[in-house]
């Protein structure tokens, strides 16, 4: 690209080799530029562009930072910082710096669409489409729309809703679901076990939206071997210092579950499933990774009528009816289907079941 008409402004040089591809060199530049003290807030923004451009989103923080601390008052600045968190997947830090923008300069488009994107991430779809509202001219718009219609319209919890529900939650969960949430999935998903195959031991397992490791801890015991998996890092990061996994995977469970791998004897969902609407596709990815004579274990929220429906805290309920009718169809029996309450809410037990499911 010809960018010799631009020379004369070196920030619109830089902003020129960004768009055409060379952003580390944009980068090298504002940095020399910078260095001798000719750059103003104007500079470090494109920096910032150049760097997350370019990958370093680390060098992006530490330069937007830098920018705010000079520029605290000034929107593009702000914005800059607030785009660096988001590629840092820091979601409220960057919420708060766009906010922040649009407290100063309430119309800024371009902070109104990056916090809408950030809200996307979160899984946030109504939130997001209320962000994107009247920005018609902002590029990439109506693929941003499509996706928040996408969230609202599946048939599951978004995954960057619950990763982003339950890294936040990470912190305290273990106090409160134990204290205030009477929270006993576990230790009930274990009497079941008892129930349906008492005195098997050695099992190879593998738990579902393991979270801290309470699911996981109630089944070491009879576990050779004990696999977790869970779309939150930092609830990982909580079931890696309990030290009784064999091996913990940050991802999607039912994209984790497609892929080839090794069967289980044992596979658990403990108080995971309510992010989940439609089962279809987790029952037949579990029957495909289920040993012969292996168990597929897991609570759910009752719901009454529908086969599946959203409950009013944002997690899905299912029908025994539905739970049965899916089983068959996906080459799972039904060894016991059993009343339990997985937790309570506002001091009240929540209705539920606790099924468990062979491969024939
Ligand atoms: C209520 S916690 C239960 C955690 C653990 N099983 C226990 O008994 O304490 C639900 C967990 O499921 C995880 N989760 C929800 N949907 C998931 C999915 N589609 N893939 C992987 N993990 C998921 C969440 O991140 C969260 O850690």
């Amino acid at each position: 690209m010809d960018c010799a008409g631009l020379r004369t402004d070196p920030v619109a040089h830089a902003q020129a080799l960004i768009d055409a591809g060379e952003a580390h060199r944009a980068a090298r530049e504002l940095r020399g530029l910078l260095a001798e003290g000719r750059g103003g807030a104007l500079a470090r923004t494109t920096l910032v562009t150049a760097l997350l451009a370019s990958g370093d989103v680390r060098g992006a923080l530490a330069e937007a930072r830098e920018a705010v601390s000079l520029n605290p008052a000034v929107p593009e600045v702000l914005v800059a910082l607030g785009e660096a968190l988001l590629a840092a997947e820091n979601l409220p830090a960057a919420i708060a710096e766009f906010q922040r923008a649009l407290r100063l300069e309430p119309g800024h488009m371009r902070a109104r669409h990056l916090t809408g994107r950030a809200w996307l991430a979160a899984g946030e779809a109504d939130k997001a489409l209320e962000m994107f509202e009247g920005g018609d001219d902002v590029a990439g718009l109506a693929d941003d729309i499509a996706r928040a219609q996408a969230i609202k319209a599946a048939a599951r919890s978004d995954p960057g809703y619950v990763r982003h529900l339950f890294d936040q939650f990470s912190a305290d969960y273990d106090s409160r679901m134990l204290g205030q949430l009477g929270y006993a999935a576990p230790a009930i998903l274990a009497q079941l076990a008892d129930l349906v195959m008492p005195g098997r031991s050695e099992l190879a397992v593998l738990d579902l939206g393991c979270g801290t490791g309470l699911s996981g801890a109630a089944f070491r015991a009879r576990a050779s071997r004990l696999d977790g998996i869970d779309l939150s890092p930092a609830m990982i990061e909580k079931a890696r210092a309990r030290g009784i996994y064999n091996s913990l995977e940050v991802a999607d469970l039912e994209t984790h579950l497609r892929r080839e791998g090794r069967s289980y004897d044992l596979i658990l969902a403990a108080d995971t499933v309510v992010y989940l609407g439609d089962l279809a596709l987790l029952f037949a990815a579990v029957a495909a990774r289920l040993a012969p004579e292996g168990y597929f274990l897991f609570t759910v929220e009752q719901a009454q009528v529908a086969d599946f429906e959203l409950g009013p805290k944002r997690r899905w309920r299912h029908s025994e009816a539905y739970i049965r009718r899916l089983a068959q169809v996906s080459g799972l029996g039904v060894a016991g289907i059993v009343a339990a309450a997985p937790r309570h809410e506002a001091g009240e037990p929540v209705a539920g079941l606790a099924a468990a499911l062979v491969r024939l």
